[in-house]
């Protein structure tokens, strides 16, 4: 694919997630742009079995850029790295479409496992700033996972989590409602799709959303 034509596809990725960038020449300035080129080509050498030469495409771009993904990740549409230095990408990690990683982001294995040893992401995740998330788990669609936090076990659907080990701060139902957690894992309030507060963990007991408060009761 032309450069042009990269240059349009991938501001149209950074321009919903970066409200810094000015215009789409800047694109070309962003690492993940580069990393993102190369690892087009590796993976297309790789998935040839020209391993030597994926592995040598995406290690230069890995020295230019500071993100190495390895050519055997499979990554879906509209990824964008921010920042990107320190992002490290291994070889059977899964990233679906929409996702986004911020720099220091290990994806990586946690040397125990053989075969599948990388994590799965899938739709609309987003992985803030120096997080490592290890092993062959999944992170299932629209997971948020806060910066310095350290993920080894799957995380469902719709979860915000935090720190290491992980704790469970939000969850988001699939009609808009997002339950938000205390420390110890109670619920401290619930809002609807508008933010409006329809419960609280004093009187979810008898409030409208009692069903949705068991349901959705931390693990
Ligand atoms: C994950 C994140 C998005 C959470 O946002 P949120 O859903 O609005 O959550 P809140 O800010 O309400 O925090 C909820 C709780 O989690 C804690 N928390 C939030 N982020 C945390 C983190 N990264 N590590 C540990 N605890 C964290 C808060 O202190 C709060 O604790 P409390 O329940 O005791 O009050 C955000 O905190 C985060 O980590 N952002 C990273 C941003 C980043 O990497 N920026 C880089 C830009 S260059």
């Amino acid at each position: 694919m032309g450069l042009l034509k990269d240059i349009n596809r991938e501001y149209e990725v950074v321009k919903l997630r970066d409200p810094s960038i000015h215009s789409k020449w800047e694109v070309m300035l962003y690492p993940y742009f580069k990393a993102m080129r190369a690892y087009r080509k590796a993976h297309a050498h790789y998935l040839k079995g020209h391993y030597f030469r994926a592995r040598m495409i995406s290690q230069r771009a890995s020295r230019q850029t500071g993100i190495e993904i390895h050519p055997g990740a499979k990554i879906g549409k509209n990824f964008f790295i921010d920042h990107g230095t320190g992002v490290v990408i291994g070889e059977t990690a899964e990233i679906g479409d929409n996702c986004m990683l911020f720099h220091g982001v290990t994806l990586g294995g946690t040397g125990k496992d053989t075969g599948k040893r990388h994590p799965t992401l899938g739709n609309n995740v987003t992985v803030y700033a120096e997080t490592v998330v290890l092993g062959p788990i999944t992170l299932h669609d629209n997971v948020i996972v806060g910066a310095k936090s350290v993920v080894m076990h799957d995380v469902e659907e719709g979860a915000t989590v935090v720190g290491s080990p992980i704790r469970k701060v939000k969850q988001r139902l699939s009609d808009g409602t997002t339950i938000t957690y205390n420390r110890d894992g109670s619920i401290r309030y619930i809002t609807d799709s508008d933010g409006k507060r329809i419960g609280d963990n004093k009187d979810c007991d008898s409030c409208a959303s009692r069903t949705m408060c068991k349901s959705s009761e931390k693990k």
